[in-house]
Order: C-alpha cells, then structure tokens, then sequence
C-alpha cells in the first residue's frame, strides 16, 4: 500500500494533477478514469492550465467519469459529464469519440452499463482511475453494502448528494434517479488507482479505509487489496492515521 501526505491543500492538487499528466505522457493512448466533486475541481483546471500553457499530446488519450447520474439531462450542470467536459475533456481536445460516457437518459440502462463497461474493455481497459472519497466510505457511487463482485450497475445515489440534486432540480421524489457507477469488481479491474482525499472532514474515513477491516460496509477499504494503489492525501485528510 502506497501512502502519500502532502503538506497542504494546493501541494495536493499539484501532484494529483501531475500523476494525470505524467499518465498521458508515459502511454500516449492511455485510458484515464476521472472522478467529480469538490476534491478533484482544482486538480482538473490545474491539468488545463498546465496543457493552455505547454500542450502536450492528447491525441489518443481516452478519458471517462467512473459514474453519472441517471434520468436527467445532461444539461444539468450537476451532470458528470458536463463537469468533466468543462473541467478538463474540452480544455485538453479530448473530443466525443475519446470521451467516454454513459448517456443520462436511456429506455435500458441495464445495455447502458454494459456497453460503456465493454467500450473500456475495447481500448485495453483502464490504465488509471482517480477516484474520491465519499463521507461514507463510497467510491464511485458504490454505497456501503455493495458486493465487491458488482460490475458496472445503475446504484441507488447517496442520500445526502441525492436531496441536493432534487433542491436543484425541483424533480420530486417519486421521480427516479440513480448512479450509473463501475462496479467494485470494475474498478478493482483498472491497472493503477489514486485514491485522492483532502480536508480534515474526510479523516475518520481516510482512517477506517485504510486501517479498518476490508468490509462491504467500507467499499473504499477493498483497495487496501489492490496491487497498485497509491493513496494520496493531504495532511488534514491523514490526521487520524
Ligand atoms: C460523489 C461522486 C464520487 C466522488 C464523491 C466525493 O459521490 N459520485 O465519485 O468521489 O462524490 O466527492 P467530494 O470530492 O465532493 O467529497
């Protein structure tokens, strides 16, 4: 298990962002798994400053979100891929056809999951997948109790992000709304992983994720069992370890 502390929260964002660079350098073609929220906003507009300022070749990258939400529009700015597209596919070139993502509105979800899982699968898999930290130990939007065998499925959302996004959605609560998420089973799959979390408000799961038991309850406690996981946080983040 590979743990990084950074001293603060701006040295944090620069490394995440330069192992992301340093991917896309290393194998031109690589396929790089990218994550939303708070934690990698900045890490992402550093990535694009950095290509503004000195392109490099992104002519083959291949870059996807390891969930989205379901049953809205991707008009929605809490849409993953209207975040990503912003933050950091469009500021890079990446265009659509390189831009892996699940549509946000389909009649079968089910062949949704399927063919993005099978679309990774078609260019080698996954050389590297960031992924955040929820507050409950979640990854991607694998909540506490899903299986580690789970492929790529629509979850249930978290509680908390969920009644946010009906607030700005106004879509009432008989409207169903999910998570298309990779699986434990996926992402376990990817060859590299950076787990990233910053902020004291994310230390007692930093703690159990990596010093509790590997437990179902803990989804992001099973990359305690990935051979090439390197875990990345700031001190804030590490202060309960
Ligand atoms: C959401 C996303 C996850 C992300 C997590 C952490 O649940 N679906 O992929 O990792 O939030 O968010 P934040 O970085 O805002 O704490």
């Amino acid at each position: 298990m590979k743990i990084t502390i950074c001293r603060d929260e701006h040295e944090f964002d620069v490394a995440a962002a330069w192992r992301i660079i340093a991917q896309m350098l290393e194998k031109p073609d690589a396929v790089i798994g990218l994550s939303t929220g708070q934690t990698t906003k900045n890490m992402h507009a550093i990535v694009s400053d950095i290509y503004r300022q000195y392109p490099f070749d992104t002519s083959r990258v291949t870059l996807f979100n390891v969930d989205e939400l379901t049953n809205l529009p991707r008009s929605y700015a809490g849409c993953c891929y209207t975040m990503i597209a912003e933050q950091i596919a469009r500021p890079l070139g990446i265009p659509d056809e390189r831009f892996l993502m699940p549509p946000t509105l389909s009649d079968d979800f089910e062949r949704e999951c399927r063919d993005f899982q099978n679309a990774l699968e078609a260019r080698g898999g996954i050389d590297l997948q960031m992924l955040g930290l929820g507050y409950n130990g979640h990854i991607g939007i694998n909540q506490p109790g899903t299986p580690f065998g789970s492929e790529t499925w629509v979850s249930p959302m978290d509680p908390i992000f969920e009644a946010r996004v009906r607030r700005e959605t106004g879509v009432g609560p008989d409207y169903p709304l999910g998570g298309l998420t990779l699986g434990i089973r996926t992402i376990m799959h990817a060859r590299r992983i950076i787990l990233i979390a910053k902020g004291a408000h994310k230390a007692e799961m930093v703690r159990q994720m990596l010093r509790g038991p590997v437990t179902e309850d803990i989804p992001a406690s099973v990359l305690q069992l990935h051979p090439n996981c390197e875990f990345l946080l700031d001190a804030e983040a590490a202060s309960a370890l």
